[in-house]
């Protein structure tokens, strides 16, 4: 198997998981690389549903070995929760999960603090999931974080919980006014998780370049998609890493010379959580239509995603910094019911048609999207399996996106479950 990168190509929730867990069939290691629990990935398998937050999805199959690598702020409570309730659905982690001892760990201040900014900025808001990302990778570049490795060394583990705490208290008491948060009992809890986790910490950057040299096949899974990357999303409403391809080596210590393919993940139209610029944006009317029949529900938050049209410019840039060398486009089967469909091909700025998406959040938020309408195909594609059974108008489409941001449709996903999902030349 080549080895591979999926990434969102939009605002996150494109239906990743999905993506990663029926590619997993052909990989022996999956991995999350960057972000934390602020992601969502749901599974769909029979009569089953996960919802994956910190472990990689590709944990539900038998026999794979997963890694949260080193570019991941790892919440561990959250983890440990996981690790549990999959064990009740039968998957067991042991022996095949693998944490990166370099990877940071996220605190409760952290998440205190990500919930007090975000009170405070009132309609300034970034509308974050509140898990405590955003702290938790300031304290990383601070270079004041607990990593993994620390959670399993009492004595340094006391030592730098101190020192991070103490700073996120003066934040805490003096600008928020809120009471102090106390060491010891974080300490004593933090210390619980380290020996929990213990048996799954390991090296993971050797681990994975043994795999390399094996020639076992790596399945890299992005969280939150390329529009809240850091550097390359609407900034400032974006999350706090990089989350475009480029970030997976990075992130898990794996060079990309090792990368052959990276794989865009596209909904058929657009979905957006939390605030920021979203030119597409459908607001009532058919953009709540969207959102009933694709169930639009954040998988972390629960709050209602915000829906719109296919942005064509959004996804071509998503292909120039991802080097994006496939899409796999999901969701389909939403727009079965539509008469028409819109995609927008272009902006327009202050009266200028503009064929690029601007860097600029001032000109960005002044950008009309500009769209093109194609007849949609009033049929149910849920039960297609093969390509050729698509409705003519369903293919035109999906050339049509193909074309416009000029990278191949290599899967299609047609329905939440694994078995919807159809190989298109990749
Ligand atoms: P991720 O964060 O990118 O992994 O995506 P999420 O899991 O947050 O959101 C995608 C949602 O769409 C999940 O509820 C999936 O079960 C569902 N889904 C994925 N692919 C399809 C599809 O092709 N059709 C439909 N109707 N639902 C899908
Ligand atoms: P998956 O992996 C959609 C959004 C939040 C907010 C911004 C910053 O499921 O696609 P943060 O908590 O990261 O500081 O929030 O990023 N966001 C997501 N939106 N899908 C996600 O993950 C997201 N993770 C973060 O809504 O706008
Ligand atoms: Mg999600």
């Amino acid at each position: 198997m080549p080895n591979r990168v999926v990434v969102g190509a939009q605002w996150g929730d494109e239906g990743k998981a999905k993506v990663v867990d029926y590619l997993t069939e052909e990989a022996d290691y999956v991995i999350r690389f960057q972000g934390g629990a602020n992601a969502g990935h749901t599974v769909e398998v029979g009569d089953q549903k996960f919802v994956f937050h910190l472990l990689p999805s590709g944990l539900m199959h038998d026999g794979k070995s997963c890694v949260i690598g080193n570019g991941v702020v790892l919440d561990p409570a959250q983890l440990l929760h996981e690790i549990g309730d999959v064990l009740t659905k039968g998957i067991d982690a042991t022996g095949r999960l693998w944490l990166s001892e370099a990877a940071q760990v996220v605190l409760p201040t952290h998440k205190l603090l990500d919930q007090l900014k975000e009170k405070a900025a009132g309609k300034d808001a970034i509308g974050t999931t509140g898990r405590g990302i955003g702290p938790a990778y300031y304290d990383k570049v601070a270079r004041v974080g607990v990593r993994v490795g620390d959670l399993l060394e009492d004595d340094l583990l006391r030592a730098r919980l101190e020192k991070a705490i103490a700073a996120h208290n003066e934040v805490i008491t003096k600008i928020f006014g809120a009471p102090p948060v106390e060491v010891g009992p974080v300490h004593a809890e933090y210390r619980a998780y380290g020996e929990k986790l213990r048996p799954y910490v390991a090296d993971c950057v050797a681990i994975l370049a043994k795999a390399l040299k094996e020639k076992k096949g790596l399945l890299f899974e992005g969280a939150q998609g390329t529009f809240l990357d850091v550097d390359h999303g609407t900034y400032p409403f974006v999350t706090s890493s990089n989350t475009v391809a480029g970030a997976a080596c990075a992130g898990s210590g794996v060079g990309p010379t090792a990368i052959q393919q990276v794989i865009g993940v596209v909904k058929a139209y657009t979905t957006r959580v939390g605030n920021g610029p979203f030119p597409t944006e459908i607001e009532g009317g058919l953009g709540a239509e969207l959102r009933r029949i694709g169930h639009e529900f954040g998988a972390t938050t629960g709050r209602e995603r915000r829906c719109g049209w296919f942005d064509a410019v959004v996804v071509r840039r998503a292909a120039q910094v991802n080097g994006l060398t496939h899409l796999a486009v999901t969701k389909l089967d939403v727009l079965d019911s539509f008469d028409s469909i819109e995609i927008c091909t272009a902006y327009e700025i202050d009266g200028k048609r503009v064929d690029h998406f601007p860097s600029s959040l001032a000109r960005l938020e002044r950008v009309k999207a500009v769209y093109e309408t194609l007849p949609g195909w009033k049929s149910d594609t849920t039960k297609i399996t093969d390509a050729k059974d698509l409705p003519v108008n369903a293919r035109k489409y999906l050339d049509r996106l193909a074309e416009l941001v000029d990278v191949p449709v290599g899967m299609l996903s047609l329905g939440p479950k694994r078995h919807q999902t159809i190989r298109m030349g990749m």
